[in-house]
């Protein structure tokens, strides 16, 4: 893991790359956020208590010990809470319509999951108006930037034509960058397999590429088998996008090899890893997402967050927040589910759901709060970060801040 991952000394260190009176000489439209009481930077400075820190021009422009904190045009007084950087929700499904409410309740009786009710709601997402869709996707995203989350990854997958899954990209791009072409979800009802995945990687590709970042695919068994997502991955990658994958969720197989081989940004859910998986991930610049949600929502045993960690690999937390699998979009409960059924520390799970999911969208502008990144932050009402899971279904979101303004 790398080290700034497991970060958690206190140090009262030395100002950062601007000084007082660099910021405050381009403090016109600056921001003070002072008496911070614990502030995580994830970067060289660390933690840091009784701090400050000044966003200009939406970035952060100077960290530092409050008592010498450069003036600014508006302040915060944060009374002694925790400021954390905003959490980086990697693996998200938002464009969708319907619930499935019954199947969860039906699981929660004994059924198992398969992933079989993705097509429930392919019916219902193509049933939908474009504006019933935008409506849905701005009521999570909101609800998501509630707790604390301030960048969102949105896969489209329940579109399954051209048009559709080209109709939920262009949704999808409406609220954020990181949009996922996931036409390759499952395979539709009525159409060959075969025939399926050439539509995949040639016109739906191409209806897709324009409003579409990264290419993701399902690899597992009643999904897409490892060749099969192979030769998707290899589309996406000649069209110019970024490949991610869903790998070893329901069952083990080659899935997290895929993602490993192609050099894949992220392999998503690692819940059945051999030994030589974890071996692959550590050794690997793909990060190993884990999605709790999805088994707490399917009552499945959750992945080995320890032994992915002990092996050096790189470790991201996300909601997998969709209407079968994992139905929140809370970050904070996927931190709590990390820590109490995954053993992962409260620190390497905050850095988790913010640095981790900055790097498996291989962004560095986010998940840290050095000076330059992007000033999305939380201030949480405790004292320290802990508290996330310390205290499970709290709201402890106090005030989100997105590109330096406060929402
Ligand atoms: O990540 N695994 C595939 N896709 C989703 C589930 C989607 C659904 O059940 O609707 C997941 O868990
Ligand atoms: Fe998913």
């Amino acid at each position: 893991m790398s080290g700034d991952a497991q970060s958690s000394a206190t140090d009262s260190g030395a100002e950062s790359g601007a000084t007082g009176s660099e910021a405050k000489s381009s403090a016109m439209g600056s921001l003070l956020i002072d008496g911070i009481g614990e502030l995580t930077t994830h970067g060289p400075q660390g933690t840091l208590t009784g701090a400050a820190l000044v966003i200009v021009d939406g970035r952060v422009a100077w960290v530092g010990p409050s008592e010498a904190a450069p003036a600014a045009d508006r302040r915060i007084d944060a009374a002694g809470r925790a400021v954390i950087p905003g959490f980086v929700d990697s693996h998200a499904h938002l464009v969708f319509a319907g619930d499935r409410a019954a199947e969860f309740a039906a699981r929660m009786a004994g059924e198992p999951y398969t992933g079989g009710g993705i097509r429930t709601t392919v019916a219902a997402t193509r049933a939908a108006s474009d504006d019933a869709l935008r409506a849905n996707v701005g009521r999570l995203v909101a609800e998501a930037r509630r707790q604390g989350t301030t960048t969102v990854e949105v896969k489209s997958g329940y579109g399954l034509t051209s048009k559709e899954e080209s109709r939920a990209l262009r949704i999808a791009g409406e609220f954020t960058t990181e949009t996922t072409y996931l036409g390759a979800h499952v395979v539709p009802e009525g159409v060959p397999a075969d025939e399926y995945v050439r539509l995949v990687c040639g016109p739906m590709l191409s209806a897709a590429r324009p409003y579409a970042r990264w290419i993701d695919v399902f690899c597992e068994r009643g999904a897409f088998d490892p060749d099969q997502a192979r030769e998707i991955l290899r589309a996406g990658l000649a069209a110019g996008l970024g490949t991610r994958i869903h790998a070893n969720q329901l069952g083990p197989g080659e899935g997290v090899r895929v993602a490993v081989e192609s050099d894949a940004a992220s392999a998503d859910h690692c819940t059945h890893l051999s030994p030589a998986d974890i071996d692959a991930l550590a050794g690997s610049g793909t990060v190993a997402t884990l999605l709790p949600g999805a088994e707490f929502s399917t009552r499945s045993p959750y992945p080995d967050a320890r032994a992915l960690l002990d092996a050096g690999a790189t470790v991201a937390l996300a909601t997998d927040c969709n209407p079968g699998s994992s139905y929140t979009s809370s970050m904070p409960f996927c931190i709590a589910l990390a820590v109490r059924e995954m053993r992962m520390t409260p620190a390497e799970a905050l850095w988790a759901a913010t640095a981790g999911g900055a790097r498996a969208l291989r962004r560095d502008d986010i998940g840290h709060l050095d000076v330059g990144a992007r000033a999305d932050l939380s201030i949480v009402d405790a004292p320290s970060h802990v508290h996330l899971a310390y205290r499970p279904g709290v709201p402890l979101i106090h005030q989100v801040i997105q590109g330096g303004e406060p929402i």
